[in-house]
């Protein structure tokens, strides 16, 4: 298999470990975006770590897991129904009108979606959505994505095989780098595909708690006598506003 991109986690969490108020209150969507902006002290001197990770790896990729995006409790909207050859869906949709156009500033927003939940409204200069699907995808969805031509790749039979999607990134696409600023279902499955490379954590000056709340990396437990993921300490910055920025690295 080719060499994967490099995969860096930035995270933003309460010191209990958690990165959102409660499960289903999407950072992005307001009361919870103004409520994490209350415990997010101003930096002194802020720092944008997906320039800190472009300029250090060329990192192009940005990932996300459809939970940030779309409520687990919300049902989104209904998609005309397919009814051609479902088989050829299944297949990489990297339309040459897009990827010829690729190269820097070029980034890609990528999200991992299986169950074809999120409906994309908005374009970015400069920015193309990747869409990280597996054959259980629903077809209208891959239907849906080919008609609005945004990327997707194949991987996986019931969800996305994290590391053969990876892999996919660097062959298909050229990918050298992903920043993943997902929440803990994403990173906790990262981590258990061993596929986390550094870490970046702004710990917030606040404690959330709440079983289910969240957190860096949730997922499935460890089995009794499995190790935890050792990390390195490459850096800690303590801002004025009582906020703490450590960077790590996983220790193989
Ligand atoms: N504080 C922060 O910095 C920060 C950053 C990001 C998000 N958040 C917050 O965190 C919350 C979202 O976190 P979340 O844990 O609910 O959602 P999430 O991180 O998006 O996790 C769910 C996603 O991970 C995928 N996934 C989970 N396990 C998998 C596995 N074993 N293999 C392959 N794919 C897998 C799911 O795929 P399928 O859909 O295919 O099952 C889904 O796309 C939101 O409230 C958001 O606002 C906070």
């Amino acid at each position: 298999m080719a060499e994967r991109p490099r995969v860096v986690v930035s995270v933003g969490a309460s010191v209990d470990g958690k990165v959102a108020l409660a499960r289903d209150a999407l950072l992005m969507r307001r009361p919870s975006s103004e409520l994490w902006a209350a415990i997010t002290p101003q930096a002194a001197d802020p720092v944008d770590i997906l320039e800190v990770v472009r300029a250090q790896y060329g990192c192009n990729a940005i990932l996300e897991g459809s939970g940030s995006l779309v409520a687990e409790d919300e049902t989104p909207d209904g998609l005309p129904a397919y009814d051609g050859d479902a088989a050829e869906l299944y297949e990489h949709f990297l339309p040459p009108e897009i990827i010829g156009l690729v190269s820097p500033p070029h980034m890609w927003f990528t999200a991992v979606d299986s169950r074809g939940r999120v409906r994309w409204t908005e374009d970015h200069e400069n920015w193309d959505v990747l869409v990280l699907v597996s054959r259980s995808t629903p077809v209208d969805y891959l239907a849906y994505l080919r008609r609005e031509r945004i990327c997707y790749l194949v991987a996986g039979d019931n969800r996305v095989e994290l590391a053969e999607a990876m892999a996919a990134m660097g062959t298909e696409l050229g990918i050298t780098c992903v920043l993943s600023t997902a929440g803990g279902g994403l990173n906790g499955a990262l981590l258990r595909a061993d596929l986390i490379d550094e870490l970046h954590v702004t710990v917030l000056p606040a404690l959330i708690g709440g079983v289910g709340t969240p957190s860096i990396t949730d997922g499935s437990p460890l089995g009794v006598g499995e190790p935890a993921t050792r990390l390195e300490l490459l850096s800690v910055h303590t801002d004025i506003g009582g906020a703490v920025r450590l960077h790590y690295r996983t220790v193989a």
